[in-house]
């Protein structure tokens, strides 16, 4: 009978509501509109490199971007770390001022969704776009990007532990978590999938049996699943037919080598069942609660002091996960630069995008100098000292271009002062 009610597969492809604010600029508008900015290179890599820092709106910078064509359609990664709508302005350690978060509702959707749209046109076919936010906005940012994305290129809604528990006074649960969309492109997409290698003792655990012969650890499972096939799999095995309603996973004659090399165990009532190795399972596939990527939390893990600096085992992960090595990974609110240095790590090219001149001057010093330990903030006297004075190394420049926008300096010293740490 119809309803006119669309099936979970029709409402996949077609969403057939989405969220409606004030000022929702057409998509076809938002692609169209120039933003005239000038775009200034102070000094460019000279290899072969697609490395770059910008500073400036991302919005000028990813529009720039468009007119690349080595860049547009060829990002495979997009990571972004955006405000996240707390009203709160953001300061380094050193109590140096790094950015605002002050966009709400609609004002901060809108943003969000106009850079979002000219991100999707940055995605290379197979590319895979994640999307870090908290509770203040991930709700309705889920709908933006299934506008945006498609409902059915919608991945996974993974929930990462941020922090220890914290002892608040606040008459309400602990809050632990953050959350990471993660959308692709199309249907076809890359994704090296991770694993945890085994512990001794939960591999033990789950593979719970040991083969007389070779000592390998095994599990055991069942050789049919359910349904009725009409083919190879629904006929008679070794004088066995499949249970009722139920087909054998591989033909009698696969069965039949599997059974030669061994890896069939018969119970004493000659019930068949596969064995499954220790040896040759890759580990425990991740699901979608990431519990061992808290931000820095102890005084000898190295940090740059820049405030909402995120994990970078984490970042290393999902660049792992979603590239291969020389593909383009692009952060359009880098700020510190985590996902710029997890992409040099595991020699994926990198792009990073940020309007806080803090921000700049913390992935400059970063990718030429290094981090700190976080321990090595705090002075004697308990005064923390501001960013050191320093200057990119020649060797970093021949890793990286580096642009600016016009639209950027407040006042021309500011300029003056980028160009001594740049060294042009
Ligand atoms: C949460 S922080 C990113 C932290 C980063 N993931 C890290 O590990 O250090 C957000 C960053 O977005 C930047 N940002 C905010 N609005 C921007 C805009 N319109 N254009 C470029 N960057 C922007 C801020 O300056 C800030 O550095």
């Amino acid at each position: 009978m119809a309803t006119g009610i669309p099936s979970p597969k029709q409402f996949n492809d077609n969403l057939d509501f989405e969220i409606s604010y004030k000022n929702k600029e057409p998509k076809d508008k938002v692609l169209k509109t120039s933003n005239d900015v000038d775009i200034i290179n102070l000094f460019n890599c000279g290899e072969e490199s697609t490395n770059a820092i910008y500073y400036g709106d991302n919005l000028d910078v990813l529009k720039e971007l468009m007119k690349n064509p080595s860049v547009k359609g060829k990002v495979k990664l997009i990571y972004i770390d955006p405000p996240y709508a707390k009203q709160q302005k953001f300061s380094s350690r050193s109590q140096e001022h790094a950015y605002d978060d002050v966009l709400v509702g609609a004002r901060y959707l809108e943003f969000m969704r106009q850079r979002l749209i000219v991100m999707r046109e940055l995605l290379a076919p197979d590319g895979s776009i994640y999307v870090h936010l908290d509770e203040t906005m991930a709700f309705p940012m889920k709908l933006i990007m299934d506008e945006v994305f498609g409902a059915k290129n919608f991945r996974n809604w993974i929930t990462r532990k941020k922090s220890n528990p914290k002892n608040s006074t606040s008459k309400k649960f602990g809050s632990i978590s953050d959350y990471i969309l993660f959308y692709t492109k199309t249907s076809k997409y890359v994704f090296n999938k991770p694993y945890t290698p085994w512990t001794k003792e939960l591999g033990e655990k789950e593979y719970n049996y040991t083969e007389k012969a070779t000592g390998r650890r095994y599990k055991k499972v069942p050789i049919h699943a359910p349904g009725i096939r009409n083919g190879e799999t629904g006929k008679e095995w070794r004088g066995m037919l499949p249970p009722k309603g139920k087909h054998w996973q591989y033909t009698p004659s696969k069965l039949d080598e599997m059974d030669e090399r061994g890896e069939i165990f018969w119970s004493k009532n000659g019930n068949p069942r596969r064995k499954i190795y220790l040896d040759q399972s890759p580990g425990i596939a991740f699901q979608d609660i990431w519990l061992e990527y808290k931000d820095a939390h102890n005084q000898n893990i190295e940090i740059t002091g820049y405030p909402t600096e995120k994990n970078l085992s984490m970042l290393e992960l999902i660049v792992k996960t979603a590239t291969n090595e020389g593909d383009i990974v692009l952060d359009a609110f880098a700020g510190s630069g985590t996902s710029l240095v997890a992409a040099e790590n595991l020699n994926r090219h990198w792009i990073g995008v940020d309007n806080s001149k803090l921000a700049i001057t913390t992935m400059l010093k970063r990718l030429s100098h290094g981090s700190e330990k976080m321990g090595d903030f705090v002075m004697k006297n308990n005064e923390v000292s501001k960013q050191e004075a320093f200057v990119l190394t020649t060797e970093s420049k021949k890793n990286f271009s580096f642009y600016v926008t016009n639209q950027i300096f407040d006042s021309p010293l500011d300029l003056i002062e980028l160009k001594e740490i740049l060294n042009v």
